[in-house]
């Protein structure tokens, strides 16, 4: 008998004092420990007194039962093991005793040596379980720390493909000084758009980040052409046209990208097909570029060019109900119209004026940028 078997307790209720002391004095010579009791509330009492590895109980005992004690027993001790003692016409009853959570019975009399191989087995049983129960809690907390951990890594995922972004971005801006401030409040315009049409959090963020990068393309237009002063001839402008293809092959090729390198491809189309490059019409132009249309002009429109100061924003407005149903969609129009002119102007605010790379100063900005690329 080992010593760690020497502690186990078990606690024996029958009214019958005679019943309990014999197989108590058996379970004693086999290095249990053991308390009697003659009822089944005195035994609820003990258990709160002392802790115990197994029960075993009379069924029928005057006042409180043996299924009376199994049900309560259950219910404060779930781990101690219970086994319940019966005559040998009540049988059938003792099986139904173990659908209601007994762990065995025993029949009386009691075949001494086998009531105590049976209370062990029971307690071994009880506390595979209670491992077992131990091993999936600790199992749960395990996934739930893992998940917790991945979605950690997941952000910093997101921030890294956002960090590539503005590199990307910054690359353009080293070429084309008008995008740097231009490109953040398109994609905060249509962020606004966006959410005000419903948009899903995965189609926010594509959408953001194919206003961000619409011009992308322009990396690959000579700077004769890019930074011409004056009109283009119309062979200039075919080639300038042709940054929306190279933006979009560019894109395309970057998995976290290529959902909106379609708005990069589609962002100079017209709801009305006049468009380019493929002249598509209507809904045929994914809805973020239509989105764009609107928050394009509305920044070219409210913002300072070299041949004239920035219109307000009023006249912007104007242009959109103008141009509903032609370079608009009309839907994406409405539901900017719907939005208060403050939204723009706050935008407008937030982002400033910024033109070239990205300085200290522009830090804070730059922050808020960044969540917004990265919400939801
Ligand atoms: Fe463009």
């Amino acid at each position: 008998m080992g010593e760690a078997e020497a502690k186990l307790r078990v606690l024996l209720v029958d009214d019958e004092q005679a019943v309990w002391q014999l197989l108590g004095e058996k379970l004693g010579r086999c290095g249990f420990e053991w308390h009697g009791c003659s009822s089944g509330a005195e035994a609820l009492g003990q258990l709160e007194l002392a802790p115990f590895d197994a029960i075993v109980s009379d069924l029928k005992m005057p006042g409180m039962t043996g299924l009376g004690l199994l049900g309560e027993a259950h219910k404060r001790h779930p781990h101690i093991a219970f086994l319940m003692a019966t005559g040998e016409a009540d049988t059938g009853v003792a099986v139904g005793a173990m659908k209601e959570g007994a762990d065995d019975y025993l029949v009386k009399p009691f075949h001494l040596e086998s009531a105590v191989e049976a209370v062990r087995r029971a307690i071994r049983k009880k506390s595979m379980e209670k491992e077992l129960e131990m091993y999936r809690h600790h199992l749960e907390e395990m996934v739930e720390q893992r998940t917790r951990q991945l979605q950690v890594a997941m952000k910093r995922i997101e921030r890294a493909y956002d960090d590539t972004l503005e590199a990307l971005g910054a690359a353009l801006d080293l070429r084309d000084t008008e995008t740097a401030g231009h490109s953040r409040r398109v994609s905060l315009y249509c962020l606004e758009i966006a959410r005000a049409m419903g948009c899903t959090p995965e189609q926010l963020k594509t959408i953001a980040r194919g206003a961000y990068l619409h011009d992308i393309g322009k990396i690959g237009i000579p700077d004769s052409i890019l930074l011409k002063q004056g009109k283009l001839t119309p062979e200039e402008m075919t080639i300038m046209q042709t940054h929306v293809r190279i933006g979009f092959e560019l894109l395309s090729r970057i998995p976290f990208l290529a959902t909106a390198s379609d708005i990069v491809l589609a962002h100079q189309e017209r709801y009305d097909g006049a468009g380019y490059p493929q002249g598509l019409t209507g809904e045929e132009i994914p809805l973020g570029a239509r989105i764009f249309a609107i928050a394009d002009t509305l920044d070219a429109m409210t913002s300072d060019r070299p041949y004239r100061q920035a219109l307000p924003f009023q006249t912007a407005r104007e242009e959109v109900v103008r141009e509903s149903g032609r370079q608009f969609d009309p839907d994406v129009a409405r539901v900017f119209l719907s939005l208060p002119e403050q939204t723009w102007e706050n935008i407008r605010r937030q982002v400033g004026n910024t033109r070239g790379r990205i300085t200290t100063a522009d830090q804070a900005e730059e922050q808020a940028f960044t969540k917004e690329m990265q919400v939801n």
